[in-house]
């Protein structure tokens, strides 16, 4: 197969950890295939009198089988492009909140220099044969910007995050020209049937798009196949990471501390669109409606850190401390808290034995694109005895996590009573559910996503990029 050439804005040494599913996922996919790897390096340098620093300063190293190509950012830029069309106005539209998007035209001319600034960089590092990857809300507009510096190659997009229905797609100030820009693409990937969906019929009515065959659109004199792809992890890596040393002393004290009482988990970053507030209501109104889950349920909450210049990120840091201040006051003991609240991010090789330890899982996001933690859960898990998956209908993973108890997070009483049934679900019916889900992500693993989405690159009708 050809080389790949991934492009995201965050990107990761594959051989260290990572937080957020996206560097997880990529990190994986290219230490399996080597490629190239192209992204912000995560620094800023403050440019002299508006100079911008980043111009003509990519960083080449070698990380095990990837080759890292890495630009830094002026502040300028990092704060339009990043923290300002990126994730106060594309992330909050694509997550259905509307009331937290902030339309300022300089957040747009950013994002467009920025793209710009990627193109210029990655286009001479591009052999006439490679497999081009782009990752993301951060470069939509990337393959526009390659193809007006000639740019030939085939070109595939994938977007970690949900696309929302028309309606809410068509808030977005310049939305004719953000999904036009994804006609110079060959390929779109979507996390799931229903966003794909969303695709579909936003470019249908808005665009006029022609159906030319299976998951083909036509427009913008352009063709292209997209589709659903949802993502996956390595199901063998992680549950075999559930055996190193960090990951069993992690199980062992979980064990120890929690052996009489029961244990939940929540793994997040700390982001709005996790729902994490409702989650604590929830489970303050099983401690309210079920007094046996009182000095015994305990959820462990990591929130890492993420976004912190963006305001609705402060807001939400606030309230989920007050609310946590407000239960373990409510219903703390001397030798008991209901919620342990940890705003750090957890060593990922930690991370199998703490969800192995816990009896339920609870991923109850208002949106989310997949959702990889609900997998990582159910890879960690024992299958002798194993927790349950207390999953947000409005996960990408819910379409195909089906044997998880599926909630409706706006819905406290209903959550509260899932996180009941779900404490307290016989043995039996747990290795069901456990075993079908574990079949689910095993068949559809990070593996799969590769290769299907790469296949479905290279596969491309030849003929239909003629036309174009
Ligand atoms: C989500 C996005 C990724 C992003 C990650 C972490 O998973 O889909 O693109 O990298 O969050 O967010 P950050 O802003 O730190 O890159």
């Amino acid at each position: 197969m050809a080389r790949v050439v991934a492009v995201s804005n965050r990107v990761a040494d594959p051989r260290k950890a990572a937080a957020g599913g996206l560097a997880v996922a990529l990190g994986e996919t290219l230490n399996a295939t080597g490629g190239l790897w192209m992204g912000w390096s995560g620094k800023i340098v403050e440019g002299a009198e508006g100079g911008r620093p980043g111009e003509g300063e990519l960083k080449v190293q070698q990380a095990g089988n990837v080759t890292l190509a890495t630009l830094d950012l002026s502040r300028e830029d990092h704060d339009t492009y990043y923290l300002g069309y990126a994730n106060r106005v594309l992330w909050p539209v694509f997550h259905y909140r509307l009331d937290l998007a902030d339309f300022n035209t300089a957040y747009l001319a950013g994002y467009r220099r920025v793209n710009q600034l990627f193109a210029r960089q990655l286009l001479p590092l591009l052999k006439p044969d490679d497999l081009v990857w782009v990752h993301d809300y951060h470069l939509i507009p990337l393959a526009a910007e390659l193809r007006k510096l000639g740019c030939n190659n085939r070109i595939g997009f994938f977007l970690h995050i949900p696309l929302p229905p028309p309606l809410i797609l068509a808030a977005l100030p310049g939305h004719e020209w953000l999904v036009g820009a994804l006609f110079a693409y060959d390929v779109v990937g979507f996390q799931s049937e229903a966003d794909a969906q969303h695709f579909s019929r936003y470019v249908q009515s808005e665009a006029h798009a022609e159906v030319v065959g299976p998951d083909l659109y036509r427009a913008f004199g352009r063709t292209v196949l997209a589709r659903s792809f949802p993502i996956g992890i390595d199901v063998d890596e992680f549950a075999a990471l559930t055996h190193g040393k960090e990951a069993r002393e992690t199980y062992e004290t979980m064990r120890e501390q929690y052996s009489k009482r029961q244990l939940l988990v929540g793994i997040d970053r700390l982001d709005y669109s996790k729902g994490l507030p409702h989650r604590i209501r929830a489970f303050q109104e099983l401690l309210a409606s079920y007094p046996e889950s009182r000095r015994s349920a305990t959820l462990i909450q990591i929130a890492s850190p993420t976004r912190e210049d963006v305001d609705a990120y402060m807001d939400i840091r606030r309230e989920l401390e007050h609310l946590c201040g407000q239960i373990n006051g409510d219903y703390g003991e001397l030798d008991w808290m209901p919620v342990r609240y940890i705003h750090r991010t957890l060593a990922r090789k930690r991370l199998p034995g703490l969800c192995r330890a816990a009896r339920v899982a609870l991923v109850t996001p208002l949106r989310d694109g997949m959702n990889l933690v609900a997998k990582e859960y159910i890879a960690a898990q024992d299958p002798g005895d194993p927790g349950v998956l207390v999953l947000s209908r409005f996960a990408g993973a819910a379409e195909q996590l089906r044997e998880a108890l599926l909630v409706n997070p706006y819905d406290t009483q209903g959550t509260a009573r899932a996180i009941h049934q779900a404490l307290n679900m016989p043995l039996e019916e747990r290795q069901a559910r456990h075993q079908a889900l574990l079949h689910r992500i095993r068949t559809h693993d990070v593996h799969w996503w590769r290769r299907s989405f790469l296949e479905a690159l290279e596969h491309v009708d030849a003929a239909a990029r003629q036309r174009a």
